[in-house]
């Protein structure tokens, strides 16, 4: 049995969630409708989640899983007890921006969606469990989108401006830690879905998207200045969908490529975590010929509330080529990526690389010098219950695992910063790509399938026990 070193002390160990994948309830306590509630699964939903498809209603003949997800809405009580007996120092989880302000630019809160978190987060304190809270992953109220283009309009600004302030307000006390963008640079590869954006299409997309991220750029500054005049204990982060690139060969044609592909990613957490737009963003912008409005006061809004922490999610890594034509592309990933032929992958598509992971960290910890938080990192997986309910899920072990020695050796060989590990899906949840309920990637298996039938019974995995031990050791015994 290997035993490896300890993680720093006080490492935050636990799940993650998000509020449109989880709660359902919809249309429960006022809650008002958002994009992610009106994408359904099936064969339409990467079209509507990348803006190449028009919903914004509900259609016959369509099945949406966010209606009522895995009901985290009315379990959230048993589903934290089970995340306390885990061991969870921290659980992630979303906000509901249309249960806090169901059209989005009213200008008094929804009392019954506040409490709803209140109670949640107090559940989690009775555990001595710290709640890590996104305060939107991916939703936009479909108010904003119909009457004001979604995250396009700079209005958008002032309404996230209203909802933190009540958020940090109301919550002071009980939520230190925040992210005010779940995985902001996937605005450039799912615009509807993660910025409420639609495209029409004589418009010019570069435009749009760049013109809708500096709108969320400047939110975050500004939600990051509101919460630390709020509560000073109060840290913030920012949060990329990561994974380093990697050139396809030595050719210096890919390795350009692979580092610009890089770029446009961190580009995003470049200005909210160095706090201004990078030279090679402004030649870019001249280049596509952009014309990004900002004010003077923006630019000083993002040069001086820079990020407390980086945040990100990890799957995989990725590959790039310039030679498109003889090589082969990944499935089923949002972002597109050459195969990597020193990789398995999931069922669904998605490369596995630990290594990738320890790298990725290091990238990060090279750029920013400011302290991580992996909060996300899992496999999508098929479990099948054997003849008394219970999964056996080894390949969901190994995943981890792998990943988690990673992570140590990234702090205890390369000395990174790294202050806490979220599992994704630590209980079966919607697919945000997908909207399969499949794709699991709990410790607690949920009764609920594709179809929308199921009891939504939870029951624990063999994972389950075997993530409680490496809480129980910080990390020292993940056999
Ligand atoms: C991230 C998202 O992109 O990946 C999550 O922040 C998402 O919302 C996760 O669920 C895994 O992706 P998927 O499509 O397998 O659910």
């Amino acid at each position: 049995m290997t035993i490896y070193l300890e993680f720093p002390k006080g490492f935050l160990w636990g799940g993650a969630t998000a509020a449109n994948q989880c709660e359902g309830a919809y249309n429960v306590d006022g809650r008002g409708l958002a994009n992610v509630d009106v994408v359904p699964i099936g064969e339409d939903r990467f079209s509507i989640i990348t803006g190449q498809k028009k919903m914004y209603q509900f259609e016959e003949g369509y099945l949406y899983p966010a209606k009522e997800a895995i009901d985290f809405y009315h379990r959230y009580k048993e589903d934290i007890a089970l995340f306390a007996e885990m061991g969870f120092k921290t659980f992630r989880m979303s906000i509901g921006w249309s249960r806090i302000f169901p059209k989005g630019d009213e200008l008094e809160p929804n009392e019954a969606g506040l409490q709803f978190y209140e109670n949640v987060f107090k559940e989690c304190h009775k555990y001595g469990i710290e709640p890590l809270v996104t305060i939107t992953h991916f939703d936009c109220p479909m108010h904003l989108i119909e009457h004001y283009g979604g995250w396009r309009n700079r209005k958008l600004i002032e309404f996230y401006e209203r909802l933190v302030t009540v958020l940090f307000t109301r919550y002071k006390g009980l939520v230190k830690y925040w992210l005010t963008f779940n995985e902001i640079n996937m605005i450039l590869h799912a615009p509807f879905m993660g910025a409420g954006i639609y495209i029409e299409e004589h418009e010019d997309a570069n435009q749009i998207k760049y013109q809708s991220a500096h709108h969320e750029l400047v939110a975050s500054a500004l939600a990051t200045k509101i919460a630390h005049e709020i509560a000073p204990e109060n840290k913030v982060g920012c949060m990329l969908a990561a994974g380093q690139f990697y050139p396809n060969t030595c050719n210096p044609k890919d390795v350009w490529a692979s580092l610009q592909e890089d770029r446009e990613n961190y580009f995003f957490i470049d200005v909210q975590a160095r706090g201004e737009y990078p030279n090679y963003a402004k030649k870019k912008f001249e280049k596509l010929g952009l014309n990004i409005e900002m004010t003077e006061e923006d630019l000083i809004l993002l040069k001086e509330h820079t990020v407390d922490f980086v945040s990100f999610s990890y799957y995989s890594s990725r590959v790039v080529s310039t030679d498109p034509e003889n090589v082969e592309q990944t499935e089923g990933n949002v972002f597109a990526s050459v195969k990597n032929p020193y990789l398995k992958a999931s069922e669904w598509g998605w490369q596995i690389d630990p290594l990738g992971l320890r790298i990725t960290l290091n990238a990060i910890w090279d750029r920013y010098q400011k302290p991580m938080f992996i909060v996300e990192n899992g496999l999508g997986a098929i479990d099948t219950p054997d003849e008394n309910g219970y999964i056996v899920d080894d390949y969901r072990i190994d995943y981890l695992r792998d990943h988690i020695i990673a992570m140590n050796q990234a702090i205890n060989e390369d000395g990174v910063e790294l202050i806490g590990y979220t599992t994704w899906g630590c209980i079966d949840l919607v697919a945000a790509s997908t909207g399969e309920m499949s794709k699991r990637y709990g410790f607690i298996y949920v009764d609920r399938n594709n179809d929308g039938t199921g009891t939504f019974k939870r029951t624990k995995k063999k994972s389950f026990d075997w993530y409680k031990k490496v809480i129980a050791t910080n990390g020292t015994d993940v056999n």
